[in-house]
């Protein structure tokens, strides 16, 4: 088993090398994103992070979901995806923080709700660091995890075989999210979009 700096230092790595072209790749995908911010049912004045928030393609239907009253935060490990983030001026939208997702510097039950588009396959430890995810988020809270396509077309894209122990197959993320303080309310898995809807249990 890799240890978690070297899990960090992978993952670096794998976006560093994509960071300066990674919008340019996927050009038609903000509708995509708005909707599933929608989905998270935000109020003005809400407090949301985007964990693994890479270029930042999702704060600006974040900022517009919480107002200017609300507080928008992008987390990400790489920070060449961050400077790209500030390149394409989505720090306008929030706050960019350079920070592990795994050990969060945010008080507990302090968020609204967690957007995370492209994240969870990249964690080392699925079960807890969706714990941490929860123990930011307020009870009766909301979690998005997001793809802008869905499993299988995913896995034909990178060249995968879907298997049944998928982490993202409705019966094993149903499991975790509940190991891990959360109550999936929603599944969706189609072509062109994957998205799982969790409320923080008390
Ligand atoms: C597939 S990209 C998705 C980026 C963005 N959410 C999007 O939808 O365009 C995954 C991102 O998660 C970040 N990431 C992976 N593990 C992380 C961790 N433990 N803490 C913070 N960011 C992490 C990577 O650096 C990368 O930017």
């Amino acid at each position: 088993m890799r240890s978690m700096s070297e899990d960090h230092t992978h993952v670096q790595e794998f976006f560093t090398a994509r960071a300066a072209d990674w919008d340019r790749r996927f050009p038609d995908d903000g509708p995509a994103y708005a909707a599933a911010v929608a989905a998270l049912g935000l109020r003005q004045g809400g407090r949301v992070l985007d964990a693994g928030c890479g270029t930042g393609r999702a704060l600006p239907p974040l900022r517009a979901a919480v107002g200017p009253s609300g507080v928008v935060l992008g987390a990400d490990l790489t920070p060449a995806m961050l400077r790209a983030a500030a390149r394409a001026g989505r720090d306008r939208d929030g706050v960019l923080l350079l920070a592990d997702v795994t050990a969060l510097p945010l008080r507990s039950s302090s968020l609204d709700a967690v957007f995370a588009a492209g994240l969870i396959a990249h964690l080392p430890d699925p079960a807890g660091n969706l714990r941490e995810l929860a123990r930011v988020v307020r009870p009766g809270g909301v979690l998005a995890l997001f793809h802008p396509v869905g499993r299988a077309a995913l896995a034909a894209r990178q060249g995968r075989t879907l298997t049944a122990g998928d982490l993202r197959a409705e019966p094993n993320l149903r499991g975790l999210l509940t190991r891990s303080g959360w109550r999936m309310t929603s599944y969706t898995d189609e072509d062109t979009r994957f998205l799982a809807l969790a409320v923080r249990a008390d």
